[in-house]
């Protein structure tokens, strides 16, 4: 059995997802057992080295949470002189990036079908990634939930040190709660700052292509929050 047809292993209490499965089509299975030797990470539990995986130095860009995997694989085609490494949890989604990768020939991505909580507390040393991407996190709305939320001081504190200095951090949400959640916890992280000043969100990049659930919340007429957060120290 590959990597990504394995069930994420338990890591940690409280987890910001829940194992939904889904349907898996046979295009997505194939895609997982065919193309997992050539874009995936083994789940081996060692430091990744970035190097060896990528066959060159450039600039690495993680994102957590990628869902369908279509932005990653627009934003990658868009950048060939980055290197991305996409980190999910939902194996459909895992299948249906791979075919993509295949069939746009994108050579620029790498993929971890691990919870991410996992893959940077162990997997990444620090002072590796240029930039990270969380865009439209489970919000879990309900306030019993708001723990289960991706977005808390110590896991904040993680993607610091996994930051080069200067690196970013940019944040997506279309749920507001979660936007000014988002935004005092980055406000109050030491070694952070804010792009646009004090407090403020950012504008929505022109080039940052359309994800799978902003376009569904702006279905359901959600407003969408950025947040771009700089290493300072
Ligand atoms: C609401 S969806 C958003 C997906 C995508 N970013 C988009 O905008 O369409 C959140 C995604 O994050 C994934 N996820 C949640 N917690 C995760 C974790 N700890 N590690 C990896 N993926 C996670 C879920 O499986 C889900 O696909």
């Amino acid at each position: 059995m590959s990597d990504a047809l394995a069930p994420p292993g338990p890591t940690r209490q409280i987890r910001s997802f829940v194992r939904r499965e889904g349907r898996i089509t046979t295009a997505q299975r194939r895609a997982l057992e065919d193309l997992w030797p050539r874009y995936g990470v083994a789940d081996s539990g060692a430091l990744i080295d970035f190097r060896a995986l990528f066959g060159r130095t450039a600039p690495v860009i993680l994102e957590i949470g990628f869902g369908d995997g279509q932005s990653l694989c627009a934003m990658a085609a868009a950048h060939p002189e980055q290197d991305y490494l996409g980190v999910e949890v939902h194996r459909p989604g895992v299948g249906r990036l791979l075919r993509a990768l295949e069939t746009h020939v994108i050579g620029n991505v790498r993929v971890i079908c691990e919870d991410a909580c996992s893959v940077l507390a162990n997997r990444i040393q620090d002072a590796q990634l240029h930039g990270i991407h969380l865009f439209f996190p489970d919000p879990w709305p309900k306030v019993r939930h708001h723990k289960r939320r991706l977005v808390q001081p110590d896991f904040v504190q993680v993607l610091r040190h996994r930051l080069v200095v200067r690196g970013y951090l940019h944040l997506a949400t279309d749920w507001e709660h979660y936007a000014q959640h988002m935004m005092t916890v980055l406000s109050e992280a030491p070694g952070f700052d804010n792009d646009c000043g004090p407090g403020r969100f950012a504008p929505r990049p022109q080039d940052r292509p359309f994800t799978k659930f902003e376009r569904r919340g702006q279905r359901l007429g959600h407003g969408v929050w950025e947040l771009v957060f700089r290493r300072t120290s």
